[in-house]
This record gives structure tokens, C-alpha cells and sequence, in this order.
């Protein structure tokens, strides 16, 4: 089974931005523990700040992998064009989020991408990650 987790805007500081929030692992250091705990699965990662960077890499990978896990950050609560993005491909998405989007400002609870995702997993940390990829494996 072949995987990619897609980060957006800043989730490259996670591990020194708001730790309060996010936490204070790196996602590179949480993403080779992953990688070691499900060496049977093909787990790639890409993080871009740049809308149409997330974009390209939804389209590359959205008819060829077995599904995309997309932390889309800040986009996820702006972006038409990665809601499109994921409308236009035929693998699954599955949106996370590491804090509970929905106990923060309103303005994180809109997102553009969960009426086109297959579901939606927010508000467990980094576990949000692991818990998408086992609802891939289950
Ligand atoms: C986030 C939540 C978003 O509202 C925020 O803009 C982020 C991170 C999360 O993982 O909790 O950058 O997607």
C-alpha cells in the first residue's frame, strides 16, 4: 500500500511553533517513527507553504498512490482550489488536523476540504496521522 501524508503552511515549524498547540516533536522525527512502526506500507511525505504546490502534488499523486492523508493547515479553511484539487482526483483523502479545529476560532471551523474528503480525523495530535493511515489499513 503506497501512502502520502501532504503538510500545508508552517506545519514545516512544527516542534517550535505554539508547542502548546502542536506539541514539541518535529513531524520529521514523528514521521520516521511511523515509517518503523508500518514498514509493510510505502509512506511518503511532502510539505509545501504554497497553495498551488499542494495542489500539483494532490493531482501528481491523487490517481497513483492508495490515498493521501492532507493536513492542508491554514488552506484548509480557505482554499477553493485544493477543494477542487481533491474533487478532480480518484484516490481517497483523509483531512487532519493535529488540534481539535472545532474548540478554536470560528474561523477554523469552515473547511473546504472535508466535503470532498472520505472523513475526517482532528484534535489527537500527531496520533491524527497514525489514526488516518490505520483507517487505510483496516
Ligand atoms: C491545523 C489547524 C489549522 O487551523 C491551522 O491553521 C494549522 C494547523 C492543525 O493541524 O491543527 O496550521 O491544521
Amino acid at each position: 500500500m503506497k501512502i502520502i501524508i501532504i503538510n500545508g503552511p508552517n506545519l514545516n515549524m512544527l516542534g517550535q511553533r505554539e508547542p502548546s498547540i502542536y506539541g514539541n516533536k518535529t513531524f520529521e522525527e514523528f514521521f520516521s517513527e511511523l515509517q518503523e512502526k508500518y514498514p509493510d506500507v510505502e509512506l511518503d511525505y511532502y510539505q509545501s507553504n504554497i497553495e498551488g504546490e499542494i495542489i500539483n502534488k494532490i493531482q501528481e499523486t491523487g490517481f497513483s498512490y492508495d490515498g493521501i492523508i492532507l493536513n492542508a493547515a491554514a488552506y484548509t479553511h480557505t482554499s477553493i482550489g485544493i477543494g477542487d484539487a481533491i474533487k478532480a482526483v480518484q484516490r481517497p483523502v483523509i483531512e487532519v488536523h493535529i488540534s481539535n479545529v472545532y474548540s478554536r476560532e470560528k474561523f477554523r471551523h469552515k473547511s473546504y476540504i472535508a466535503p470532498n474528503a472520505k472523513g475526517v480525523i482532528a484534535g489527537f495530535g500527531m496520533s491524527s496521522y497514525e489514526l488516518a493511515l490505520l483507517s487505510f489499513i483496516l
